[in-house]
């Protein structure tokens, strides 16, 4: 079987997760053997939103495996403004491209474009909905310092209502056996019932909102920016906006093979002291974005294995 698109975490199993992120650990410590993977290829990046590292990450890595991009980092001078539609515009971009990235504010845009699109579809993020690469990247970070998928205690921290990695992330972990998550937010932000009732009975979690209380006994805690151009009200989001700040005293009391994670950009939530610690893998995690990229485009533009 051949996975078509990517867009969603909750169509993939364990064992696809599994052999996508081994195969990017290959790219990792051979790149040179991949330089050639996607010869000829081209890559359109739609992005209807703004982006550093997932835009980038895709583009280093099409460039890494020989190949070639196009496309728009914002609708802005783009027909998009003159009114024309998605569909419109993944038509076009299906008969420039082998493969196509989108990112769009509109939830279920990617659900769209992947039934129109004649070539295979990978989501940058869809509003608050989701953003697989992300989890994908974030699994693998975990991966690498843990040396496992399975029996982790997992913080999400932060923005869990509007933010789309923490669903994301929270379908991926609910793959493999034994994780726990604990939902960090405050009341307000709280991660979405739709978000518990697809892991429920398939991870255990918790929801609280004193993060300082499960540091001790987590392996990672994965923060989140308050995504302030979500909120349909302003004021709510200055209620919440400083809710969690991380600082090296705040990791005083943590395990020594804890680790601090973060999708980035972050606005406030870890100070820039934290950096220099060595749990902060951060901007770890934003390179892993590289190799997991590109072995994301090597599946969906060779089919190098079977599912
Ligand atoms: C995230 C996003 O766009 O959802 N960024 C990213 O892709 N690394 C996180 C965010 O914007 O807060």
């Amino acid at each position: 079987m051949q996975i078509r698109h990517l867009i969603s975490i909750k169509h993939l199993s364990n064992k696809f997760v599994e052999k996508l992120l081994k195969s990017a650990r290959e790219m990792e410590a051979h790149p040179e053997a991949f330089a050639d993977r996607a010869k000829g290829k081209i890559l359109a990046d739609l992005f209807f939103e703004p982006s550093t590292r997932t835009r980038l990450s895709f583009e280093s890595a099409m460039l890494r495996l020989g190949g070639n991009m196009l496309g728009f980092s914002s609708p802005k001078g783009t027909s998009v403004e003159k009114g024309e539609s998605l569909a419109d515009t993944i038509r076009m971009a299906h008969s420039y491209a082998d493969i196509i990235v989108l990112r769009h504010y509109i939830e279920g845009a990617g659900r769209v474009a992947a039934e129109i699109s004649n070539v295979p579809v990978i989501s940058g993020g869809t509003g608050s909905q989701e953003h697989p690469t992300q989890a994908l990247l974030d699994l693998y970070t975990i991966w690498k310092h843990h040396g496992r998928f399975s029996n982790l205690k997992i913080a999400i921290v932060g923005d869990l209502r509007y933010g789309r990695t923490v669903p994301s992330l929270s379908y991926v972990l609910s793959l493999f056996p034994n994780n726990k998550i604990y939902f960090c937010s405050p009341k307000q932000l709280r991660v979405r019932r739709e978000v518990l009732s697809e892991i429920e009975g398939k991870v255990e979690y918790e929801e609280l909102e004193d993060l300082e209380e499960v540091l001790p006994k987590i392996d990672v805690a994965y923060i989140t920016r308050v995504q302030k151009e979500r909120f349909p009200d302003p004021q709510d989001y200055l209620k919440v906006r400083d809710s969690y700040v991380i600082t090296p005293k705040t990791l005083g009391n943590v395990k020594e093979s804890f680790i601090l994670l973060h999708p980035l950009p972050r606005v406030g939530e870890i100070s820039y002291e934290v950096d220099k610690l060595p749990q902060a893998k951060y901007f770890e995690q934003a390179k892993n974005g590289v190799y997991v990229r590109m072995a994301i485009l090597d599946y969906f533009l060779n089919y190098p294995w079977e599912v």
